[in-house]
C-alpha cells in the first residue's frame, strides 16, 4: 500500500513537473514536435547572440530591434562562439545533407547553457527566431526572463499559407500594411495577397496610366449602413493609392520578413474604376456608357471590353505591375464574378465568338484569362484566379484560389492544378464572428474562432496524388464594411491564429482547447503591438432551454486568466460597474419567463470586449426567438441561435 502511495506520488510530481513546464510553451502556430527538457535557461541583457553569416546577422539585428522595441535593451552578438559556449542564442547554419530540412524547416534546443536554432534557409531561421521568442514573456521584468528547456523540430504542413486583403473598398495607409504583413510574418505566413483593384478604386499607380489613380482613386461616398437595394450615402469621400515607390518599400519589407507579396489586377470583371478612368476600355462593348468609381457593394455589368486596345492596356498595367513585384512568382488576376450582359449585347464580341470559336460568353471569360495567361508566362510569372477561371475552360498553367467553397479547388485539383483554398464558409474574416446585435457593422455570415480552426484544406474527395495540388489556404479580408486598420484587425485576429495552424501544424495535432489555453499567451503579446483583436467570449457562455427545473446553473470561464467578466440579466448593457462573475451561480426562472444574460470581458490591459449575450428561457415557452430587423438586413446566413436543453 505504501509503495502504491509513493507510486502515486512520484507520479503526481512528474506529472505537474511536466505540465508546470510545458505550460510556458504556448507557441502558436504549434510546432511539429516538442520535447519539454529539464532545467530552463536565463535570458538576460548578458546574454549573447552568436551568428557567422550574413543571414544570421541580419536576424541578430531583427532580434535586436524587437528586444529594444518592447524589452527596452539590446544584447551583444559575436561572429564565432567563444570556447566555453554559455548564456547564447546561437544560429546555426544546417547543410543540406543528411535528412535534409527544407528551406522552412527549423530546429530549437533551449538547455540550461545555449539556445540554438539551427535551419538551412533564412526562412527556416526566421521561423526557429520567431517560435524563440514566443517562448519570451511578453514582459522581461528586471532584464531576465526563465525560458524552459525543449526540444522543438519543426516544420510547415503546407508551402502557400496566405492572408489577403482587400484596400480598394477602404484604402488602407502604408504603415498599416506593414503592421499587417509584420504580424502575418510572427505567425509563419508566407503568402500576402494585395488586393489592389477592385470597382471601389484602383490603388496601384501606374505610370503609363496616370488617370487609373487621378480618377480611378477616388470616390464621393460609400453606402451608409448594412447594405440594401437603395443607395443612401455616408457623405464620407475615400481617396488613396500606393506610388510605385510605396510598393517597394512594402515589398521590400515583406522580403525582410519572409514574406512574398502577390499583387491582385482584377480582370475582366470588377474593373469599374478603372473603365471610370479610361471609358474606352468599354467601347466595343457599350457606347456613351457613364462609367464611374462605385460607391455601393457588389457586382456590376461593368467590364473590360475584350478589344486589343483593352489588352494592349492591360499588358502595360501588367509590365509596371510585374516590375514591382519582381520576386513574386504569381500574379492574381481576379476572374471572379464577372456579368456577361454588355458581352452579350455586343456585336463585337459576338464577332469575336465566331471567329475564335467560342461557343458562349463563359468561353469569352475564358478566352481573356487564357490571353493574359500567355502574357504573363512571357514574363516568367503564373497566374492565380478565383474559381470562376474554371468555366469556359481553365487556362492551361493557372492556380486556382477556391472561394465559392471547395467544388472549385477540387475540380482543379482533379485536372492537376495547383489549388489555394478559401472557402468562404471557413476562410472569410470579413464574415460576422458572433451575434449581429452586439458586433461592429460586418457583411454578415458567421465564421466563428472555432470553424477556422476546424478546417483542412485539403477536401475528402481528393485522393494523396490529387491532395498534392493543395499548395495551402488563404483567408480573405474584403473592406466593405471595414473601415480602419482597427476594424481589419478585429476581423483579423485571433482567426489569423486559428489559420495559421491550419496551415502549418499538423493535422493530427490539432485540438481546439489547447489552441485556446495558448491564446492567452498571444494576446498579451497583441496587447504590446497594441493591436485591436476580438475578445473572445467567455467560455460556458450557452443559450439555455430549461424544461422541468426552474434554475440554469452559469459557469464561465475567462478567455483570459487576467480578465474580468462583468454580467447584467435585466437587459441592461453590462460595464464594469455591473456584477462581476466571480463563481458559478443559478439565476431561477418562472414558467415561461425569459431572460437575457448579457456579459462583458475586461482585459488587464484595459481593453473591454463587444457584448457576448445568452437566452435563458424556461418551457412551456410559447413564441418563437425574435429575429430583430438588423438582423434581417444582414446578407447571407445570420448567427445561428442554438439552445443547450436542461432537464
Ligand atoms: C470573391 O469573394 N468575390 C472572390
Amino acid at each position: 500500500m505504501l509503495k502504491l502511495i509513493s507510486i502515486l506520488v512520484i507520479v503526481i510530481v512528474l506529472a505537474f513537473g511536466i505540465s508546470a513546464q510545458t505550460s510556458a510553451i504556448n507557441i502558436v502556430p504549434r510546432p511539429k514536435s516538442i520535447k519539454p527538457l529539464n532545467g530552463t535557461f536565463e535570458f538576460n541583457f548578458k546574454t549573447k547572440i552568436v551568428a557567422n553569416d550574413e543571414g544570421s546577422r541580419k536576424l541578430a539585428g531583427y532580434l535586436n530591434d524587437y528586444l529594444l522595441k518592447f524589452h527596452g535593451f539590446k544584447i551583444e552578438y559575436v561572429g564565432n562562439p567563444p570556447k566555453n559556449l554559455k548564456n547564447a542564442i546561437v544560429f546555426e547554419r544546417l547543410s543540406a545533407q543528411g535528412n535534409t530540412p527544407s528551406e522552412e524547416d527549423y530546429s530549437l534546443y533551449v538547455t540550461k547553457d545555449t539556445i540554438k536554432i539551427g535551419a538551412r534557409g533564412d526562412a527556416g531561421m526566421f521561423y526557429g527566431l520567431q517560435s524563440f521568442l514566443q517562448l519570451l514573456p511578453a514582459k522581461i521584468e528586471k532584464g531576465k526572463a526563465k525560458i524552459p528547456a525543449v526540444e522543438i523540430l519543426d516544420q510547415p504542413r503546407f508551402k502557400y499559407r496566405g492572408m489577403h486583403l482587400d484596400v480598394s473598398r477602404h484604402f488602407m495607409p502604408v504603415e498599416f500594411v506593414k503592421k499587417y504583413i509584420d504580424l502575418l510574418s510572427q505567425y509563419k505566413f508566407n503568402q500576402f495577397h494585395w488586393h489592389l483593384t477592385d470597382d471601389q478604386g484602383w490603388r496601384i499607380e501606374i505610370k503609363k496610366y496616370p488617370k487609373l489613380t487621378e480618377i480611378g482613386s477616388k470616390r464621393k461616398e460609400s453606402q451608409f449602413g448594412p447594405y440594401t437595394t437603395t443607395f443612401r450615402g455616408d457623405g464620407i469621400p475615400i481617396e488613396g493609392f500606393y506610388t510605385q515607390e510605396q510598393i517597394k518599400e512594402v515589398v521590400a519589407f515583406a522580403k525582410s520578413r519572409h514574406i512574398n507579396v502577390i499583387p491582385e489586377i482584377e480582370l475582366p470583371g470588377h474593373a469599374s474604376a478603372a473603365l471610370a478612368a479610361y471609358p474606352e476600355l468599354g467601347k466595343g462593348c457599350k457606347e456613351n456608357y457613364d462609367y464611374k468609381v462605385q460607391q455601393t457593394w457588389g457586382i456590376f455589368k461593368e467590364v473590360f471590353c475584350p478589344t486589343d486596345a483593352t489588352f494592349k492596356f492591360l499588358e502595360d498595367v501588367l509590365t509596371e505591375t510585374i516590375s514591382l513585384f519582381p520576386d513574386s512568382p504569381y500574379i492574381h488576376i481576379g476572374g471572379d464574378e464577372v456579368l456577361k450582359d454588355f458581352w452579350k449585347e455586343s456585336a463585337f464580341v459576338q464577332d469575336l465568338m465566331k471567329r475564335e470559336n467560342l461557343k458562349d460568353e463563359h468561353e469569352v471569360q475564358s478566352y481573356f484569362i487564357r490571353r493574359m495567361e500567355k502574357f504573363i508566362n512571357s514574363k516568367g510569372k503564373k497566374i492565380i484566379g478565383w474559381d470562376e477561371i474554371l468555366e469556359g475552360g481553365l487556362a492551361p498553367n493557372a492556380t486556382v484560389m477556391s472561394w465559392r467553397g471547395e467544388k472549385g479547388g477540387i475540380q482543379a485539383a482533379k485536372a492537376k492544378h495547383d489549388v489555394i483554398m478559401t472557402p468562404t464558409d471557413y476562410m472569410y474574416f470579413d464574415y460576422g464572428q458572433g451575434d449581429p446585435k452586439f458586433e461592429p457593422l460586418n457583411i454578415g455570415g458567421f465564421v466563428s474562432l472555432e470553424k477556422v480552426y476546424s478546417y483542412n484544406p485539403i477536401p475528402k474527395e481528393l485522393n494523396a496524388e490529387e491532395g498534392k495540388y493543395i499548395l495551402g489556404a488563404q483567408a480573405n479580408i474584403w473592406t466593405e464594411y471595414l473601415k480602419t486598420p482597427e476594424r481589419v484587425e478585429y476581423m483579423m485576429l485571433p482567426r489569423m491564429l486559428a489559420l495559421s495552424e491550419v496551415n502549418w501544424s499538423p493535422q493530427e495535432a490539432k485540438n481546439f482547447d489547447d489552441f485556446k489555453s495558448r491564446l492567452p499567451n498571444q494576446f498579451t503579446r497583441l496587447d504590446a503591438q497594441k493591436v485591436n483583436y476580438r475578445i473572445p467570449a467567455p467560455d460556458g457562455l450557452q443559450n439555455i432551454l430549461l424544461a422541468d427545473t426552474d434554475k440554469a446553473k452559469i459557469e464561465l470561464t475567462s478567455p483570459m486568466p487576467t480578465a474580468k467578466i462583468f454580467y447584467t440579466l435585466d437587459g441592461s448593457e453590462p460595464t464594469e460597474k455591473s456584477a462581476e462573475y466571480t463563481k458559478p451561480f443559478e439565476v431561477t426562472l418562472a414558467a415561461n419567463q425569459t431572460k437575457e444574460l448579457k456579459t462583458v470581458v475586461m482585459t488587464a490591459a484595459g481593453r473591454k470586449s463587444v457584448i457576448f449575450g445568452a437566452t435563458i428561457l424556461r418551457r412551456p415557452y410559447l413564441e418563437p426567438v425574435k429575429i430583430s430587423d438588423q438582423d434581417k438586413l444582414v446578407r447571407f446566413s445570420y448567427y445561428k441561435k442554438s439552445f443547450t436543453s436542461v432537464s
